[in-house]
């Protein structure tokens, strides 16, 4: 059966404002769905002095709610404070669209945590993060909730392929469990290093493969 979705919702569905991804980004996130599997990523270009959104783009690899809500968040949060842009809720955007069938709740929630993603990348990026928890392998491993494996669409956590992380003077080392020529390693090393690099207190991260 067809998910009832409102007419404002259909509309965005097929012309989806703001997709794709913008060069020389000033921050961006790719954000997982646990619920699904799903991804969006969202960039962001930012006024460096008021710190207003100056553009936004997403690339939504979900579902058709996922796209609409991806649409709908970019609109209202273009022209705002970073600060503004971080209120915006799922709630707001699916009240936006008209109402999302409660089934597809995951969904708005993943374009919302994407944008807040990015958000948070800007702030690690530019020395904006204003409570400054040390990086613990607790820390860590919460980052890699966010990155996904992509061999069966949930996070490298979650599928025990995080073999061991390790914290010293800046450096983070995390092992993971697949060869080193598998054919998602460098894809897998690349998201980690993402996740983790722009914490305040890291200066590198090592990905190692061994299995
Ligand atoms: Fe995955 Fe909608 S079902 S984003």
């Amino acid at each position: 059966m067809p998910l009832p979705y409102s007419d404002i919702v259909m509309e965005h569905f097929r012309h989806p404002r703001n997709v794709g991804r913008i060069e020389n980004a000033d921050a961006h996130a790719t954000e997982g769905s646990p619920a699904c599997g799903d991804m969006v990523s969202v960039y962001l270009k930012v006024d460096d002095k008021t710190h207003k959104i100056e553009d936004v783009k997403f690339e939504s690899y979900g579902c058709a709610s996922n796209i609409a809500t991806g649409s709908i968040i970019t609109e209202l949060a273009k022209g705002k404070s970073l600060e503004e842009a971080k209120q915006i809720t799922w709630q707001q955007a699916s009240d936006a669209l008209g109402g999302l069938p409660p089934l597809k709740t995951h969904c708005s929630v993943l374009a919302v945590d994407g944008l807040r993603a990015a958000i948070q990348n800007y702030e690690e990026r530019h020395g904006l993060v204003k409570e400054k928890e040390p990086t613990t392998v607790d820390v860590v491993t919460r980052r890699l909730k966010h990155v996904m494996n992509p061999m069966v669409g949930l996070d490298l956590v979650r599928t025990k392929l995080v073999k061991g992380i390790e914290i010293s003077d800046g450096t983070v080392r995390v092992v993971i469990d697949l060869p080193a020529d598998h054919q998602f390693a460098p894809n897998i090393r690349e998201d980690v290093k993402e996740k983790i690099e722009p914490l305040w207190d890291v200066q590198k991260v090592e990905v190692e493969f061994a299995e």
